[in-house]
């Protein structure tokens, strides 16, 4: 079974389409654990969830708010790092309840352990139901770099200097961490839905990569493909321009 890939016109339709599958998985699953991500690309989405949210259309007080990733030793008050963003933009404007978002253990004295506590974390939530995910243009999908195994689980690894860069257009001259926690590929594959969601024409050469390309390390989100039919990748146009 291959992906279902969906190509809409534009960005708009992509974060519509991708909305209406979150607003489907808290229908049916209203408690359900998902796992969100940070970046450009989800902030349509966003925007689409709590205008439905607002309007009572969508219910977001039951489900469990898995993040993907963060910057090692971030500490909770930083405005840089991807759980303040994901707060400014999503949580808090969407009133989800506080208690139910999780986020990376960062913080932790031992990381490691920590991290596989997080992976407790999402067993005790029942799984990820849904877990909606952008692709960096190394290919990574969460902080899951190149070199990043199929099996992977919740870890600490070296950002990419590709990574790093990216990065620095949030940290406003602040220096970027080097490294980051990230919840694994094996963790992400797992999940009962996994939505690929990907705009513009930047990211055509690695979603083609991802999709026709070797299932390889090299190309983190590439993996995906072992999920098979479980996973959608919505692209618009733009970005799908190398797919047949
Ligand atoms: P972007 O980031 O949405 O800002 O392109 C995607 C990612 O790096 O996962």
């Amino acid at each position: 079974m291959e992906p279902r890939l969906v190509i809409v016109p534009d960005e708009m339709a992509m974060s519509v389409m991708a909305a209406d599958i979150v607003s489907e998985t808290l229908s049916k699953h209203p408690e359900a654990a998902i796992s969100l991500p940070t970046g450009s690309t989800p902030v349509g989405m966003f925007d689409e969830i709590i205008a439905r949210s607002q309007a009572g259309i969508v219910d977001l007080s039951h489900f469990q708010l898995f993040c993907l990733d963060e910057y090692l030793g971030a500490s909770a008050g930083d405005p840089n790092t991807l759980t303040s963003w994901l707060m400014r933009t999503f949580v808090v404007p969407a009133g989800i309840p506080l208690e139910h978002v999780h986020t990376l253990p960062v913080a932790d004295p031992d990381p490691g352990a920590a991290a596989l506590r997080f992976e407790e974390e999402i067993a005790a939530c029942g799984g990820l139901e849904l877990a909606v995910l952008g692709i960096g243009g190394n290919g990574h999908i969460a902080y899951n770099e190149p070199g990043s195994r199929s099996d992977s689980r919740t870890r600490v690894l070296d950002l990419t200097p590709e990574s790093v860069e990216q990065a620095a257009g949030y940290f406003d001259g602040a220096s970027v961490p080097a490294k980051a926690m990230t919840v694994g590929v094996g963790t992400l594959l797992e999940a009962r839905k996994i939505v690929l969601i990907v705009s513009g024409a930047s990211k055509q050469d690695i979603l083609h990569d991802a999709l026709n390309g070797p299932m390889t390390a090299d190309v983190p989100a590439s993996w995906l493909r072992m999920a098979g039919d479980r996973v959608i990748v919505i692209a618009d146009e733009a970005a799908a321009g190398r797919l047949a």
